[in-house]
């Protein structure tokens, strides 16, 4: 039988990019770095990876932050609900595991905010149990080397894809072998043009010589795109503005923002607009913002005088403007804030109240 573990190992020890969290065996830096990573490619997560260790270096240090905190170090990443379920977990181990990470798959799967993926590669790169890693990269490899058409996304994929891997793991080195293959993924066996010349498993490879590399691996569902049509409203009196903390199942959950109205379709957005159009000192362009189902249309409005807020005045907290930085927001609102020079512009306003 060819041994693809032997090649791809080989491969993995020359070819391996050296990351803090492939020097450490703590579940805890582990679990935290896949969860990163499920929300980032590895240079963006790196650093917060950094971030996350110094604030947070222990588990139960992460149990005791606040929820604002956590997010804030989360900011950029998106997905808060990762953030919370995180916070949570950490909390739930500390208080009902004595602080001690559960040592299996079987456990480590029964954790908030857990997947298959991330309790396979917590079991196996902390505890060397003999279990498969299942992620895109693994997916993109086994449905090339085997040109295997089922779709990724369905059920019955999912179920050929685990089988073929867990028949493929190296059993006398599993960490390794997870890791050399999600790897050989990311920087061989990449999603566009991969160099299949240089490949150390070309001569293996189904699909390298029946010429479909580019058409694996197969989806069946196109994601669908829900356009929204947003504009978050400025208010000012003397120094302070106005801010809520989202709730309810959206995104953003827990995060910060100026309040905020939301319109059926772009002829609102447009005609609330022109309505109030006197009572505005700045009215941002359109911001196009998209998230991976979501495509956002936000308009920032800065009203002129402490007009009349139509939003519930339980809801809003008011802050002085140049204290916003320290409230978790998301990337929308923060790239808002650093093009209007965290709105030092409205300082001028003469509406002290
Ligand atoms: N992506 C997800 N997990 C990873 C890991 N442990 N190393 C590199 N990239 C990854």
């Amino acid at each position: 039988m060819v041994n693809y573990q032997d090649i791809l190992i080989s491969w993995y020890q020359i070819n391996k990019r050296d990351l803090p969290w492939r020097r450490t065996k703590d579940p805890y830096k582990i679990w935290l770095s896949e969860i990163l990573l499920q929300q980032t490619r590895v240079n963006q997560g790196l650093p917060y990876y950094l971030k996350f260790v110094e604030a947070y270096p222990t588990l139960q240090s992460l149990s005791n932050a606040k929820e604002d905190d956590v997010l804030r170090l989360w900011q950029g990443l998106g997905y808060y609900s990762r953030a919370r379920n995180m916070l949570e977990t950490a909390k739930v181990i500390e208080s009902n595991c004595q602080g001690t990470f559960p040592n299996s798959y079987n456990e480590i799967i029964k954790l908030k905010g857990v997947g298959e993926y991330t309790a396979a590669a917590v079991a196996s790169f902390s505890f060397d149990e003999k279990v498969a890693v299942v992620d895109g990269n693994v997916f993109r490899v086994l449905s090339r080397l085997f040109d295997i058409d089922t779709p990724i996304d369905s059920s019955a994929g999912k179920r050929e894809f685990k089988f073929l891997a867990e028949e493929l793991l190296d059993r006398r080195s599993p960490a390794i072998f997870n890791q050399a293959i999600m790897e050989f993924g990311a920087l061989q066996c990449t999603p566009k043009s991969p160099d299949c010349n240089k490949c150390v498993l070309c001569h293996m490879c189904t699909s390298n010589s029946v010429g479909t590399v580019s058409q694996r691996p197969v989806k069946s569902k196109k994601t669908k795109t829900k356009k929204r049509f947003f504009i978050y409203k400025v208010f000012s009196v003397g120094n302070d503005t106005f801010i809520q903390k989202r709730s309810g199942k959206d995104i953003w959950q827990g995060l910060y923002e100026f309040p905020l109205q939301e319109f059926g379709d772009e002829n609102e957005q447009l005609e609330y607009i022109e309505k109030h159009k006197n009572e505005l000192l700045y009215q941002s362009v359109e911001i196009t913002h998209i998230l991976s189902h979501q495509r956002i249309s936000a308009i920032f409005l800065c009203f002129k005088h402490n007009v009349e807020i139509d939003m519930p005045p339980t809801d809003l907290l008011r802050i002085p403007r140049n204290e916003l930085h320290l409230y978790p927001v998301s990337v929308l609102i923060d790239n808002f804030l650093k093009n209007t020079n965290d709105l030092s512009f409205l300082s001028f306003d003469e509406n002290v109240n």
